[in-house]
């Protein structure tokens, strides 16, 4: 068992909030009713609008489009209505778009520059020239470079094919000409990040690229499919998130952190790379640039702590907290980071607390089978 001192120092938090932690975490835990939600739960794949980015139109690790529907019924439940939710590792941004109405406050952060840009493109433009920039984005798709430029010197003949590539780099290049203001910018950046993800040859991140150069479909930018009318109160922010949530208050707050070892930065660091365009020196058989100060805490030993400090500064009403069950597996990479028992006990600092849970269910040759995996939201209603 811990001593108070270690406790505080392991948890940073203050004496009184820690003294639960001087019991067995995991008998707190067993007092907390974990509801199993039997409900199926049916999403629209990718839901294509022709000639446009959709938000969800990426592929993205750990993203929770699937569970939007989940999070949304407990919302309602649990929350009645609310005016502001916080999305503060918002990866895509899927989870605060799907609550993005004028009369909600969205805030969305992520400290990945590549999402930061595609998170103002749908959720912080309250202004566009749609006609401007269709034809922007008619002349980029029309570029025919032949010649060889820093992302195809990098990139080509691996993740893309050599034409992909100069066509890529070509594009980011013309976007820092062609753009009138930040806006316009931010909204051509992320067309290209999502066209990119159509044509690139990996499994849906660029830790590797496939052997087999077979993703040989031209590139092709769409605009991104922005709603304006509902971005006027929203906050985007690129920060870390403990340090953004001591100057924030909202109503929801949706916690969605990296759970296991592997770094979104290592995974993303091509989008990184093409989205900043700083051409940094790339090294490797995977071409990453370095990273050290994309380093999430959430990915190493210091998580628990980083979550309890994140909690404790928390301001709000009701906090959703994503964490994924995987279990122990082989790769110690796939391990979560922070226990069940510890989220929970954290998480009691605030008010009280269930877990919901729902049976993800495998797709597998047109059968379905629940293969134990489940998708839990922590809830905590603050008191
Ligand atoms: C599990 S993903 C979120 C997925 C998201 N809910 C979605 O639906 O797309 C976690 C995100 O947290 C971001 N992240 C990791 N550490 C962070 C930190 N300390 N501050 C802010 N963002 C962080 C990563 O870049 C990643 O996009």
């Amino acid at each position: 068992m811990l001593k108070l001192k270690e406790v505080q120092e392991k948890y940073c938090v203050a004496e009184k909030e820690v003294q639960y932690l001087l019991f067995d975490p995991d008998a707190q835990f067993k007092n907390t009713s974990v509801l199993n939600v039997g409900k199926t739960y049916y999403y629209t794949k990718d839901n294509f609008v022709p000639g446009f980015f959709q938000i969800q139109n990426r592929r993205y690790l750990g993203n929770k489009y699937k569970l939007t529907a989940f999070i949304s019924d407990i919302l309602s439940e649990k929350c009645g209505s609310f005016q502001s939710l916080c999305d503060i590792f918002a990866g895509t941004g899927i989870i605060g778009n799907h609550f993005n109405k004028r009369n909600v406050r969205i805030i969305s952060n992520d400290f990945l520059y590549s999402n930061y840009v595609a998170l103002r493109t749908f959720m912080g433009i309250t202004n566009i020239n749609l006609n401007k920039l269709k034809e922007k984005i008619t002349l980029l798709n029309l570029l025919k470079p032949v010649k060889d430029n820093y992302f195809s010197l990098n990139f080509g003949n691996t993740y893309f094919t050599l034409e992909n590539a100069r066509k890529i780099g070509a594009i980011r290049e013309k976007i820092e000409e062609l753009s009138v203001n930040e806006d316009e910018k931010l909204i051509l950046i992320t067309s290209l990040i999502y066209a990119v993800d159509k044509v690139a040859n990996t499994v849906g991140h660029y830790d590797a690229f496939r052997k087999k150069l077979d993703t040989i479909n031209p590139l092709i930018l769409f605009l991104p499919n922005i709603r304006p009318e509902n971005n006027y109160n929203n906050e985007i922010y690129c920060e870390d998130a403990n340090r953004l949530m001591k100057r924030i208050t909202c109503d929801v707050l949706y916690i969605d952190p990296p759970y296991n070892s592997r770094q979104y930065c290592d995974a993303y660091h091509l989008l990184e790379n093409l989205a900043r365009w700083d051409k940094p020196n790339v090294y490797g058989v995977a071409k990453k640039m370095y990273r050290g100060h994309l380093k999430s805490d959430y990915c190493l030993k210091s998580a628990t702590k980083a979550f309890a400090e994140l909690i404790r500064y928390a301001k709000c009403k009701h906090i959703l907290v994503s964490y994924n069950n995987t279990g122990e597996s082989k790769d110690s990479r796939s391990n979560a980071r922070i226990k069940d028992s510890e989220i929970v006990n954290i998480l009691k600092i605030k008010g009280e607390v269930q877990i919901f849970e729902r049976n993800y269910k495998a797709f597998t040759t047109g059968k379905s089978v629940v293969d134990g995996h489940a998708e839990r939201i922590f809830y905590c209603k603050v008191s």
